[in-house]
């Protein structure tokens, strides 16, 4: 497999780590070559390119050195060959590759017993790529490059069946057909293996695919969106399949690798990352995001954003709420509008519903905390934590300075500043006492003006 070198992109991240439905383009493809039965998998990069360092466990590297095309690039990769195995050759920027069309690749050229069996389709734009040329039997003959099209003759350009760049190869005769491939404009093409093959006598299949989604190449953002547009759908409706409802699906994100469970509904404006699962019956959006974020089953995220958090069984977050790490919601509990949790527990049926943060603190089965409250979890030095019993009822707008506890049962007053510990069942209240002013108005109106 060889990965790509990302001029077009104008990017500094190569192209083929540019994600696809947060994956990048090159892993992939190394899952549709491990699906498709692949016992090694080998990827060729350019050393410094930084790709070597982010490919998925288990991959084999080799490093072209030297030498230019994609003849040059398979050849950097002889020594992890094995010469009596069919060799697939791939291509990083090609990220839709179907384990399926491998699969019948490899399987046709086994069968039939082929040195080279290339994937083509004559279901694309062929501008730019490789014509297939086909003997009268049949087989493939040679492919043309129509990249620069001068010398190109006019029944070449004609011809619509297009070499998509996945191939199936005897490894041996691959490798020696390549060593005696003479360069061209400086590149050793992988193509020009092709008559050497032919004239030693072997034959050259193509198999033609309708297919022509998984054979669609990235060689700029353009090409990037239109190939994030087909895996985001095909990841949907994977999911539809599986019994998840999406009801605005064209406003919808799923990255590959997200679990969601039967009955959920997806509404319109929901963004599901990297490792986020979510269980059955839930029900998520309109509008939420979640970034590798847990729900079990029958939770609701209503207009919400929520990183690296753990929503429990029937548990209720939004709307407007803000949910970040280790935020763990026990089943049946409730963060409502305008509350942001960070690193805290909030113990079964424990209600946090308005115009709160709760930072570093633990808060038992059952407590309500009102409106307003705000853990001062930072001295300035370090984080502390504050910890709420069980069954605990904080009044609106208390002020827990943490370290601090606030027993089981106990209730604080409305407004107060609580800096020590309430005892359990105990009411914590602390502010000025109120004065009133009697005919204060009235002193205000005889005061003369000026
Ligand atoms: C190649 C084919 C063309 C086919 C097209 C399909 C050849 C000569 N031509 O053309 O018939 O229609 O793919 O997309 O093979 N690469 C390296 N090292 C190199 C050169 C290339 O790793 O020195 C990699 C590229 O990063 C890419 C792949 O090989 O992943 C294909 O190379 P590219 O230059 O894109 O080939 P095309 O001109 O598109
Ligand atoms: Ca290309």
């Amino acid at each position: 497999m060889a990965a790509g070198h990302g001029t077009r992109m104008h990017s500094r991240l190569p192209k083929v780590l540019h994600p696809v439905c947060g994956r990048p383009m090159v892993e992939w493809v190394v899952e549709a070559a491990r699906r498709a039965g692949a016992t090694r998998v080998v990827c060729v990069t350019r050393p410094g390119e930084g790709v070597a360092g982010r490919l998925p466990e288990g991959i084999e590297v080799a490093e072209q050195v030297e030498g230019e095309g994609t003849g040059a690039a398979v050849l950097a990769a002889r020594g992890h060959l094995d010469p009596g195995a069919t060799v697939l050759v791939l291509s990083g920027d090609v990220p839709l590759i179907s384990a399926r069309l491998l699969g019948e690749l490899a399987d046709r050229h086994e069968r039939e017993g082929a040195a080279a069996t290339l994937l083509t389709t004559a279901e694309l734009d062929p501008a730019g790529y490789g014509r297939i040329v086909r003997a009268a039997d049949g087989t493939v003959e040679r492919i043309v490059e129509t990249k620069r099209t001068a010398g190109v003759l006019p029944e070449e350009l004609a011809l619509r069946e297009i070499n998509l760049g996945t191939y199936a190869f005897a490894a041996d005769e691959l490798l020696s057909a390549l060593d005696a491939v003479a360069e061209t404009a400086g590149e050793r093409y992988l193509t020009g293996v092709l008559p050497v093959l032919r004239e030693r006598g072997r034959r050259i299949l193509a198999e033609r695919t309708t297919d022509a989604l998984s054979g669609m190449g990235v060689n700029t953002r353009i090409g990037l969106m239109e190939v994030e547009r087909h895996a985001r759908r095909g990841i949907i409706e994977v999911h539809a399949l599986n019994g998840v409802t999406f009801t605005s699906p064209d406003t919808v994100e799923v990255d590959a690798g997200v679990a969601i469970g039967p009955d959920t509904t997806i509404g319109p404006g929901v963004v599901l990352r990297g490792a986020t699962r979510i269980g059955r019956d839930c029900e998520v959006g309109p509008h939420a995001t979640l970034v590798s974020a847990v729900l079990e089953d029958e939770a609701r995220v209503v207009h919400s954003h929520l990183v690296e958090c753990e929503v429990g069984r029937g548990a209720s977050v939004g709307p407007f709420a803000y949910l970040r790490p280790d935020a763990h919601l026990e089943d049946g509990a409730k963060v409502g509008t305008f509350v942001e949790v960070k690193n805290s527990v909030l113990g079964a049926g424990a209600k946090v519903p308005h115009l709160s943060y709760v930072g570093d603190a633990d808060i038992g089965p059952g407590a309500n905390v009102a409106a307003g409250n705000v853990t001062a979890n930072y001295d300035g030095r370090a984080k502390h934590r504050t910890v709420i019993g069980a069954g605990a009822r904080t009044g609106v707008n208390t002020s827990l300075v943490a370290p601090v506890r606030v027993g089981e049962k106990a209730y604080t007053g409305a407004g107060s500043v609580i800096a020590s510990d309430v005892p359990d069942g105990a009411l914590g209240i602390s502010r000025p006492e109120q004065r009133n002013v009697e005919g204060y108005a009235e002193r205000v109106e005889e005061r003369p003006r000026g």
